[in-house]
């Protein structure tokens, strides 16, 4: 755990400047859904420094690189590509550049507004010639228009200076990630005029379009604007640059104005002309007008979205960072877009789509958002559903069967390491999962009728088809499999894909029979299904309620993670990989996945039982297991569990627990973090007939307070030690369900819950 930033409730702060910028450039972050970055500064900074300037959706494929091939390798990894760098602005001060790593720094303090979005910095240098140099800059990417981006950059001296500033849309940028070192932009042209500056660039093979503009104005004092500039094209970027002097007191503000925009969202051919109106119009607003759009935009997201928690600062600031980052990540209009499990944050994982979205950020957005946002994320997996058909085709499945990919940009699969692309097959179970989550939410049936049900027929065909016939066990068995649980592969029988296939089979049942005329299946088809259902090998440890993780696992040397020397964790930097998959140790929630997934279908004590038992051998080195941990411990009662995994969760990025921030931040887990507060302390469910609570206070908290969007209507929860105050603002009655006895919630009305 490291100390990076100062604790706030709102605020993240750093004061001290330090010479790797990478985690802070992590941390601070700023996206809108649509486009983000990474907060590298607006200068030069010739430090440790990973610039990151990523467009939603925008990907490479990288030619796959392994030593072996195996036939139904995918013949690529997609990356989510470094794209135009937006913010530079190259400042010369009587000819010395403004870079932080060579001059001497005086102060610097750089904040993150999480109310507001704005990030903002200040710092005070002293040039080579003694003369002390003022900068206070902020941006934002507008949550109001994510077309949008701005920058107020200003600059005072203590004693007359001459100022070069040079602003580019720099497209002269490379991913770190790439397989073979290659330049990922072509057909780059660079435009300007009197009013503004254009560029627009082709992404290699997949041909995305990607246009930006930008307004450049310098002004010091009294509206006081520089007109002059001289505009320079290279053959990878466009700028513009401006030369002034600067009185000693007087100040210099540069504000630049930016549109990003990309084909996947207009024509090719009109990117040039709605970019350039977009900045027009950008610079027409006017920074202070953008920023407050921007800033009642974030304020609309708390309504719905804030935790408050008090008497614990730290907790506070760490939710509120979670809930931020998911935001700035997916915004929900797009049903084109989804989220990456570093967001805009860097490039590992290449900005595609795992399961994570399903199992983890979906229950988020529907119950923060109104629906519409968890339902685009279903979409974009209905869209790829052809591309899941042709997956599983050429694996040998046939029929329609379906198997979405483990790693994927368009639908296609893009992973390459056999162990995940061929065999962590849970990920179709989750996407079920995730249409019964949404429907158990919405009740939007017209959903599942139109989309959703096409998608369960196909992943139900795909487990019909995987599971074989075991003579010897007289069961249903599925081989070859990877669970949630990496650090074991090519297993047998692992109890979660096992269960999650059966009830994939089950739900896709029930909902046929609410639609009989929608999709017709031979009765052979249905058969077994029925037939795999009742028969499906799912195994337990004898004479326990402890379901077995995969056949094998009990010849395994077995004894606690807390027996592993510290100075080995985590395993995984540590151990050789071969050590790694003999031992017993499990990276993330496995069995336990499953548990919090079904919990209605199993008694507490077995609950218990199993929590108990996995508990001690897992070493948490995915970032999406404590969280569930939490949940489970909140559900058993057992406190101190729940809030020692929630800490885990909720600062990770925060306090650097992995060591590795540097990379970017782990947002899909963050909504692990959420969800172990609202499903796990507040033990709130949601079902068809309402809504049901069980809430804990950790005893490190006064009281929490949030709210959650239920069928569009907003409801407020605050949850204090003896009491619980219900809030409900929208015109439907609620039913609440408690340990004690039902109530109705009103509507506009306000009950108080003792129990
Ligand atoms: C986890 C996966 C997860 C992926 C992306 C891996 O470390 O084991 O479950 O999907 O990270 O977050």
């Amino acid at each position: 755990m490291q100390k990076l930033v100062e604790v706030d409730p709102w605020k993240i702060k750093q004061n001290e400047l330090g010479f790797d910028q990478r985690p802070y450039e992590s941390i601070f972050s700023l996206g809108n859904g649509s486009f983000g970055q990474r907060a590298n500064f607006e200068e030069k900074y010739s430090g440790k420094t990973l610039l990151g300037n990523y467009s939603g959706g925008i990907y490479y494929p990288d030619p796959t690189k392994v030593g072996w091939w195996k036939n139904g390798y995918p013949e690529y990894f997609a990356k989510v590509l470094n794209s135009c760098n937006w913010i530079r602005l190259d400042v010369e001060v009587d000819g010395f550049s403004l870079d932080l790593s060579e001059l001497n720094v005086k102060s610097f303090y750089r904040e993150l507004d999480m109310k507001t979005g704005i990030l903002s910095r200040k710092f005070k240098v002293e040039l080579p010639n003694k003369k002390q140099i003022t900068v206070s800059a902020q941006r934002f990417c507008s949550m109001h228009n994510d077309e949008v981006g701005a920058i107020s950059y200003s600059i005072t001296s203590d004693q007359e200076v001459n100022i070069n500033i040079d602003s580019f849309l720099d497209f002269d940028i490379k991913n770190e990630d790439s397989n073979y070192e290659d330049y990922f932009w072509q057909n780059i042209e660079p435009h300007t005029n009197e009013e503004c500056d254009l560029i627009i660039a082709a992404t290699k093979k997949t041909n995305f379009w990607v246009a930006l503009s930008q307004i450049t104005t310098l002004n010091i004092k009294n509206d006081n604007f520089i007109s002059s500039y001289e505009s320079t094209k290279g053959d990878r970027f466009i700028s513009r640059s401006f030369d002034c002097v600067l009185e000693a007191g007087q100040t210099l503000t540069t504000k630049k104005y930016i549109s990003v925009l990309t084909s996947l969202k207009y024509d090719k051919e009109k990117l040039i002309d709605l970019v350039k109106n977009n900045v027009l119009q950008a610079k027409i607003n006017d920074f202070e007008k953008l920023k407050t759009d921007h800033s009642e935009a974030w304020q609309q997201i708390w309504e719905n979205a804030d935790i408050q928690i008090e008497g614990d600062i730290k907790a506070q600031q760490a939710i509120r960072f979670n809930i931020f980052q998911l935001y700035q990540t997916y915004n929900g209009k797009y049903s084109y877009l989804n989220i990456g499990p570093k967001g805009f944050t860097g490039e590992k994982y290449g900005g595609a789509t795992y399961w994570d979205t399903e199992a983890y950020c979906i229950p988020f957005y529907l119950k923060t958002s109104n629906s519409s946002v968890a339902k685009n994320l279903l979409i974009y997996r209905y869209n790829q559903l052809q591309k899941a058909i042709e997956n599983a085709e050429k694996l040998g499945f046939k029929n329609g069967a379906a198997l979405f990919p483990m790693v994927t940009m368009n639908g296609e699969e893009c992973h390459n390491e056999w162990e995940i692309t061929f065999e962590e097959i849970h990920r179709n179970g989750a996407i079920a999962y995730a249409i019964y989550n949404y429907v158990k939410h919405t009740i939007d049936y017209e959903y599942l009728e139109k989309y959703g049900l096409a998608v369960l027929v196909s992943i139900a065909k795909f487990w019909a088809q995987r599971v074989n016939w075991s003579e010897d066990k007289s069961k249903y068995v599925i081989l070859g499999v990877t669970g949630p649980n990496e650090y074991e592969n090519n297993v047998n029988n692992n109890w979660y894909t096992n269960y999650i296939a059966k009830w994939c089979l089950e739900y896709t049942l029930e909902s046929l029979k609410r639609f009989p005329k929608k999709i017709q299946l031979e009765e052979t088809e249905l058969n077994r299904w029925k037939d795999i259902i009742d028969k499906i090998y799912l195994p337990n440890i004898h004479g326990t309620g402890i379901f077995l993780q995969n056949d094998g696992f009990l010849d395994k040397e077995i004894f606690p993670a807390s027996k592993i020397p510290i100075n080995q964790r985590p395993i995984n930097q540590y151990w050789s990989w071969d050590k790694i998959l003999r031992s017993v140790f499990i990276k993330q929630a496995d069995v336990l996945q499953g548990l919090y997934f079904f919990e209605n279908h199993f008694s507490e004590k077995v609950i218990k039982e199993n929590i108990k038992y996995y508990e001690p051998l897992t070493v948490h080195e995915s970032s999406l297991s404590p969280s569930i941990h939490s949940i489970l411990f909140s559900k058993i009662n057992d406190h101190k569990k729940a809030y020692e995994m929630y800490l885990r969760t909720a600062r990770l990025d925060l306090d650097d627990y992995n060591h590795e921030v540097h990379e970017g931040l782990h947002i899909t887990s963050m909504a692990g973090t959420w969800l172990s507060v609202i499903e796990g302390f507040a033990g709130l469910r949601v079902n068809e007939k309402g809504l049901y609570f069980k809430p804990i206070l950790p005893e490190q908290w006064h009281s929490y307070c949030f709210n959650i969007m239920f069928r569009n209507q907003r409801v407020k929860f605050d949850i204090r030690k003896k009491s619980s105050v219900l809030i409900n603002y929208g015109d439907q009655a609620i039913n609440i369900f408690t340990n004690c006895k039902p109530y109705i919630l009103e509507p506009h009305s306000k009950l108080t819950i003792v129990c």
